[in-house]
């Protein structure tokens, strides 16, 4: 694929990235109606593409987009955009949207959702360095929506709060930005979850915090379960965040990164922290696991070594 433009899936078709366009009156444009998952391959598995394709169909219930496609055919259709580009390593992002319609809101006048499925290389969302120093952040003034159907635990396109929160970050200098829920409780990132250790005990917002349900959030919930953390999901008070030992963030385009100043507080000792460290090293082993995911193509085992004879 050297050179080439990757492919992207439109409704069952595949066309050049420069060229891949859907409709101007696609309702998914006109009023952020659609829903999409943010997905990453490792080395050949789709990390947890089960889980995305389970979320996705989530929000097309509630979004009562109906699509001519079983959750396995859209599995399919994510392997084999893979394929057609020859990606083992790569970002994918898989959207539906209401479709075309007329200029009014009314959805009953797209009759047709647009699947698209777009694939390439892009490096984790603060770069690999982020990984071992860590990065800032600051707490937006903007508030996450009361659980209604209009906060993040719907994965929908309409993104602009999170926008507008990561403008609060750019221009305060830090890499990141804390969004609170509505009652002032710490609900996730603007576009990951938030974690926090104190006192070797890691813990997490609930969902009534108006959070997106992480895949990457459930699976490291887990992975400390099994590095033997207790591991809590509960409500957190900006004050506690501050004074918690060690914060990090999960997403799949960011993966796992330490935060070590928040508000100009220092977090812990204002680095990264061993229970974070854990976490990171545990996380990229999983990554490389196949019962962690979806292979892109069947492994042909690997014959045993020939054992010489002279
Ligand atoms: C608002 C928000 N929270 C959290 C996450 C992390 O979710 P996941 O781990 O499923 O990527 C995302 C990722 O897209 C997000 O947009």
């Amino acid at each position: 694929m050297a050179g080439k433009e990757p492919l992207v899936y439109i409704d069952g078709e595949y066309q050049p990235k420069g060229s891949a366009k859907i409709s101007v009156y696609d309702h998914g444009l006109l009023y952020g109606d659609g829903v999409f998952e943010g997905i990453r391959a490792y080395s050949g598995i789709v990390f947890h593409l089960r889980e995305h394709i389970e979320r996705i169909f989530e929000g097309l219930r509630l979004t009562r987009i109906n699509i001519p496609l079983s959750k396995q055919d859209l599995m399919d259709a994510v392997v084999e955009t893979l394929r057609k580009n020859n990606f083992m390593d790569a970002y994918i992002r898989l959207i539906v949207t209401r479709g075309r319609g007329n200029l009014g809101l009314d959805p009953r006048s797209s009759p047709k959702p647009s699947i698209i499925i777009m694939t390439e290389p892009v490096a984790p969302a603060h770069g690999r360095e982020a990984r071992e120093k860590g990065i800032t952040a600051i707490i937006s003034s903007y508030r996450r929506d009361m659980v209604d159907g209009t906060s993040h635990e719907l994965k929908s396109l309409n993104y602009i709060q999170s926008v507008l929160a990561k403008f609060q970050a750019i221009d305060a200098g830090t890499d990141e930005v804390v969004m609170l829920d509505h009652r002032g409780m710490v609900s996730e990132f603007h576009g990951s979850n938030l974690f926090l250790v104190k006192q070797g005990i890691i813990q997490t917002p609930t969902s009534a915090a108006g959070i997106l349900h992480g895949i990457t959030r459930s699976r490291v919930l887990k992975l400390g379960e099994e590095l033997g953390y207790d591991v809590h999901e509960r409500d957190i008070t900006p004050y506690e965040l501050l004074n918690a030992d060690e914060v990090f963030l999960t997403g799949t385009m960011a993966e796992v990164v330490p935060v070590i100043r928040i508000q100009g507080v220092a977090i812990g000792e204002g680095k990264p922290g061993p229970v974070t460290k854990e976490i990171i090293k545990g996380f990229q082993r999983m990554t490389q696991d196949p019962k962690e995911g979806t292979l892109i193509r069947e492994r042909v085992p690997v014959p045993p070594a020939r054992t010489r004879t002279s």
